[in-house]
């Protein structure tokens, strides 16, 4: 028996014992380089057959054929092995685990503005009101003169209104919207007007050049101030949670002037110990009445508008109005 002949068989167990304690693929492509590589003594083996006694070489040729073919089927399913464990690994690490906690996920809220909205407009729909919107880029007409707001009043001047041409303006109050609204439907009209306002006025913690406002009007035969004053008591009883026991929050009306309005009045509420300005309010000015084509001596309504910040502010506890705009987390996450 030539030496090859003992030989190739221990190559080919050695191979095998190898391979079986292969891992990974970088860990097999190094042992097959070894095994069947140019440099392999199996590979070898193939080339010394030249010197190997003549009647031997048919033999020993097809025994190092065998062992080469069994080594090589023997890598060829042991890379296959090693690419499907692999590949599970991968998808175990990637898979979803429907039984793990959820991740974190942190939902949005309406932000404290919206929210106070959101109750105002619910409270005054519960009360008969349904809600309309106006331009906020306005006609000097409709934000002043039809208001009666006449030529010379101080409200009118550029120091405190944004014009944006002669006869145009941001609207400086959600007022303009009953005149839009009254010359658009015949009477009875229940209507709120949420909206922006816009006002040139120096930033501070009370003071924004744009916030908002709720305007309330409601024109029909027979309105008196007790329907003004029983409206808003309603309205802001139910607003600020009237006290544990008390049906509703205190209000005062004050008297005071608006050009649009006829008696006008500031209303307030008692909360948190003190006296709050919350808006101005009153009986619909004849004027107006007639600048929209209804007659005075027919129907009669009354008329409100207040600050959404404002309300907000003393609903919630904020003391400077600039933390609505600033889009601060830490603010927001509070409400
Ligand atoms: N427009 C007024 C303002 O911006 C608020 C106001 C007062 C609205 C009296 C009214 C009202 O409808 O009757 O200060």
């Amino acid at each position: 028996m030539s030496d090859l002949e003992t030989r190739l068989p221990q190559l080919e167990t050695e191979a095998m014992e190898a391979l079986s304690r292969v891992q990974t693929s970088a860990e097999y492509e190094t042992l097959r380089v070894q095994t069947l590589g140019k440099s392999a003594e199996l590979t070898l083996a193939s080339r010394s057959l030249g010197k190997a006694a003549p009647a031997d070489r048919p033999r020993l040729g097809a025994l190092i054929n065998e062992v080469k073919r069994r080594v090589e089927g023997a890598f060829e399913s042991r890379k296959s092995e090693l690419q499907k464990a692999e590949l599970d690994a991968k998808l175990l690490a990637e898979a979803l685990d429907v039984t793990l906690p959820a991740p974190d996920i942190s939902f949005g809220r309406r932000h404290p503005l919206t929210q106070t909205l959101d109750d105002i407009v619910r409270i005054f729909s519960n009360l008969g009101f349904s809600v309309v919107e106006g331009p906020e880029v306005e006609n000097v007409y409709y934000n002043f003169d039809a208001l009666n707001i006449g030529p010379d009043h101080p409200a009118r001047f550029e120091r405190d209104t944004l014009y944006v041409a002669d006869d145009v303006v941001l609207r400086t109050e959600t007022s303009s919207v009953q005149i839009r609204t009254m010359e658009a439907r015949q009477p009875p009209v229940k209507i709120i007007a949420p909206g922006r306002v816009y006002r040139r006025e120096a930033i501070d913690r009370t003071h924004l050049a744009m916030f908002n406002q709720v305007e309330g009007l409601c024109v029909a035969q027979g309105i008196t101030f007790g329907d003004l004053k029983g409206t808003l008591s309603t309205f802001l009883s139910q607003l600020f949670e009237a006290a544990p026991g008390a049906s509703t929050v205190q209000t005062r009306f004050r008297p005071h002037f608006f050009p649009f309005t006829e008696p006008s009045a500031e209303f307030d509420v008692f909360f948190n110990g003190k006296w709050l300005e919350l808006g101005g309010c009153g009986l619909v000015h004849p004027k107006v009445l007639e600048n929209v084509g209804y007659n005075p001596e027919e129907v009669t309504g009354f008329a409100f508008g207040f600050g959404i910040e404002r309300m907000a502010m003393i609903k919630f506890g904020i003391e400077d109005l600039r933390l609505f705009y600033e889009n601060d987390l830490r603010f927001l996450e509070q409400f």
